[in-house]
């Protein structure tokens, strides 16, 4: 609801241009989602069981690949791929730079190296360019992340995979239901992870899943995803008992319970619909902001279907008399949520011993000295729309610097 037209940004002593906070994300829970999880919870089976099983065949057709292995968040998929493709120590897994920590982290916890490759301008995606040239014999791995909702050069990627007999790992957290030339994200690669949290467009709260073409490779995720039981020896023995089971690798405990999984098959039914409203959300802000003088949108791959995870934007800083942080904290003031997608891996202080001088991003420094994420949810309003819009412009004219 706007509450003034005063021109003077909230930060400078003005009005806030909201009473109530826009918040940079709603979820977009509703009566179907209440009613399958209550279903689930009145049926007195709360762990892995029918439901999961019911959501991964639903996730797989979805997807239209062979296997889906549902886990319980993208980090545990990234980390049980990277294990069951065999990757450990001695290994080098090439990844982006522009990522949130998780990737990098998922990549350490299994003894191997990660090796950080800068963005493109356009999608603010890995470039295949420079992940050829940070490959060396010791790449065991690529982890291309799908950024925002939009697919990375996953062709050129794949090529370079294959002509080198490097693994291909996706980090789909942001991308679920995107597609690169009519094929959806999830059936490129060896395997692909995504992500059920909360923010994302199928939500479980917390959650995610691996899909795969290779059932070699699916039977060792689901056996690794939980404590390395094999569902073999539940069939092979069954004469022993539904008690019996073999561990042939000590596995982790990664698998998704059938209350979340009830969350998820009822979210899956509606998740084209959830992602056309976020949709129409960045259509009202491109038709919005399309002429900026301040502001740069951000753009689409030919052949790409966008999810519309994040809507980010870049400052024109040439334009302006603040940097990224004074902006944000200005939208903040005028009760507008926004957010930023991300902190480079290589700034972060734990990173620091896996680089040297010599290792640059240009790309990554330059678009994360100007992103701002902006709200974008199924439920937001065109007026949301106009006074995240507004309050940008009335921002920006206030600091807009002059010849
Ligand atoms: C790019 C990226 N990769 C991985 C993850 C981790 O997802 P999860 O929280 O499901 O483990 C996230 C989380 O938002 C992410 O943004």
């Amino acid at each position: 609801m706007t509450a003034t037209n005063d021109s003077l940004p909230a930060v400078a002593g003005g009005v806030p241009l909201r009473n109530e906070v826009l918040p940079f994300y709603r979820p977009a829970i509703d009566e179907s989602d209440i009613k399958l999880v209550s279903d689930t919870l009145r049926s007195g089976w709360l762990t892995l069981g029918p439901v999961t099983t019911d959501l991964e065949r639903e996730l797989a057709e979805y997807l239209g690949v062979k296997n889906v292995i549902a886990v319980n968040s993208c980090s545990a998929a990234m980390f049980l791929a990277l294990k069951a493709l065999g990757v450990g120590p001695g290994d080098e897994v090439v990844t982006s730079a522009m990522t949130f920590t998780s990737t990098v982290n998922t990549i350490i916890h299994t003894g191997a190296t990660p090796v950080l490759a800068d963005i493109e301008t356009e999608t603010f995606c890995v470039s295949p360019q420079e992940i050829e040239k940070r490959t060396t014999p010791r790449t065991k791995a690529f982890m291309p992340v799908h950024f925002g909702g939009q697919a990375c050069r996953i062709d050129e990627v794949l090529d370079l995979a294959r002509s080198r007999g490097i693994r291909v790992i996706e980090d789909a957290a942001h991308s679920f239901g995107a597609s690169y030339n009519g094929k959806k994200i999830g059936t490129f690669g060896d395997a692909t992870a995504f992500s059920f949290y909360a923010t994302k467009n199928l939500t479980t709260g917390e959650g995610g899943c691996l899909s795969t073409a290779d059932d070699g490779l699916a039977k060792r995720l689901r056996q690794l995803s939980y404590h390395g039981m094999s569902h073999d020896s539940w069939s092979r023995y069954a004469d022993r008992g539904a008690w019996f089971y073999e561990v042939n690798v000590p596995g982790y405990k990664c698998n998704m319970s059938d209350v979340l999984s009830a969350l998820g098959l009822s979210q899956l039914r509606k998740v084209d619909e959830l992602t056309a409203r976020r949709t129409k959300v960045a259509r009202w802000f491109i038709e919005r902001l399309a002429d900026s003088a301040y502001f740069e949108l951000p753009r689409i791959r030919p052949g790409n279907q966008h999810t519309w995870h994040l809507f980010v934007i870049r400052l024109r800083l040439e334009r302006l008399k603040i940097d990224r942080d004074t902006f944000t904290k200005a939208l903040g003031a005028e009760n507008i949520g926004c957010s930023v997608h991300f902190i480079p891996v290589y700034k972060h202080p734990f990173f620091r011993s896996y680089i040297d001088e010599t290792d640059t991003y240009p790309v990554c420094e330059e678009y994360f000295s100007r992103c701002v994420s902006l709200p974008i949810f199924p439920s937001m309003r065109e007026e949301d729309v106009d006074d995240v819009v507004t309050a940008m412009n009335r921002i920006a004219a206030y600091y807009e610097r002059t010849q």
